[in-house]
This record gives structure tokens, C-alpha cells and sequence, in this order.
């Protein structure tokens, strides 16, 4: 069953000790990664392969429409192991345009528990709700819901009580909001970085 994908594994495997024959012995020993990726589930936004990071390099937590839901255990707990353990410096909260996630959440359709999972996107669009409905255009209506949910996800990170625990004892930490373009396999930067606890 699978063999194609357990060949794979080992051409994998074999190319990566012919290249660093350790490889693997000092992964086993730590994993020390700098960052956090909070990103979508889609098979279209491969956290490592975007950013070219090799395993131990990368902490990863995807779900749909890359949420980071205050009351969710999952990613609370990769949250707390990342920032107290790890101690990683960055925390990049990555959304993508095009995501079905972030469309399926306001279209109107119902299709069970993903319904309640995305509701929070639904909130961010009530808050926005005057600016959305101005931008005539559908994909950039789409696009501009997508970057919000991304400000609104880094707010949830930044506002932590894990971070912000962090942030009192001193750590170096960064929370940060991007959005990957399908289109061009580009990451856009957008500028809500936050650095300390909000005033
Ligand atoms: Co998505």
C-alpha cells in the first residue's frame, strides 16, 4: 500500500545523507527551530518548502484558514511548547489568497462542523463589514478578507497569555502576519508586526 510514497521516503532519506551524512543523528539529538509557522491546511502551502527551511528548522501548525483560536487546545499547546520550551523568535501567522477556508466561511453555505470552525472569520468580516462591501471587485473582496483574518490571527498570538508572559520575562519574540500568493509562490509582508505587549 502506498509504495510510491514509501519509495519516495527512502530516495529522500538517501539524498539527504549524501549530502550531510549526520543529518538525521543530529536531528534525532535536539530540534531547535527559530520559528513558528500558524498557516493554512492546503496542500498548495507547504510551510517548509516556501520559506526553504530543513526539518529542525521550522515548528509547523496548519488547520484550515490558519486560525489561531484562543480557546483551541491544539494550537494552545503548539503556542506553549514553541514560546516556553523552544523559545522560538518568531511567530508568523501565514494566510494565502485563494484560500477556501476564508471563502467558504462567508458564502453563505452550510456544510456542518467546518461551519463552526471558520467562524471566526465571520467575525472579522462583521467587523469589516463597511469596507468589504465597498470593494466591488470578488477576488479582491476575497483577498483584502484573507489579509484581515491574517491581522486578526496575529492579534489572537500577540494578545496570549503564553506570549505575553514571554514578553514580561524579557524574551526575544516577534509576532508577525504574511500572505502567500499562489499565483507567483511569493510571501507579502504585511506590516502588523508586533514586538512587545500592546499599550
Ligand atoms: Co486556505
Amino acid at each position: 500500500m502506498l509504495d510510491h510514497l514509501k519509495a519516495n521516503n527512502r530516495a529522500w532519506a538517501e539524498r539527504i545523507k549524501k549530502s550531510d551524512p549526520d543529518f538525521f543523528k543530529k536531528l534525532e539529538a535536539q530540534q531547535s527551530p527559530q520559528y513558528l509557522w500558524i498557516g493554512c491546511s492546503d496542500s498548495r502551502v507547504p510551510a517548509n518548502g516556501i520559506v526553504d527551511l530543513e526539518p529542525g528548522e521550522l515548528f509547523v501548525h496548519r488547520n484550515v484558514a490558519n486560525l489561531a483560536p484562543p480557546q483551541d487546545a491544539n494550537y494552545l499547546s503548539v503556542l506553549q511548547y514553541s514560546v516556553d520550551v523552544l523559545k522560538v523568535r518568531h511567530i508568523i501567522v501565514v494566510g494565502h489568497y485563494g484560500c477556501g477556508g476564508v471563502r467558504a466561511a462567508v458564502d453563505g453555505q452550510r456544510r456542518g462542523l467546518i461551519d463552526h470552525w471558520l467562524h471566526p472569520i465571520r467575525e472579522v468580516w462583521q467587523d469589516h463589514r463597511a469596507e468589504l462591501e465597498a470593494i466591488a471587485d470578488d477576488t479582491a473582496r476575497h483577498n483584502r478578507l484573507v489579509e484581515l483574518n491574517v491581522i486578526r490571527q496575529v492579534k489572537n498570538v500577540a494578545s496570549d497569555v503564553f506570549v505575553q508572559e514571554a514578553w514580561a520575562r524579557g524574551q526575544e519574540l516577534s509576532v508577525h502576519g504574511w500572505v502567500y500568493a499562489l499565483h507567483d509562490g511569493l510571501v507579502k509582508d504585511l506590516d502588523v508586526t508586533v514586538r512587545k505587549p500592546p499599550a
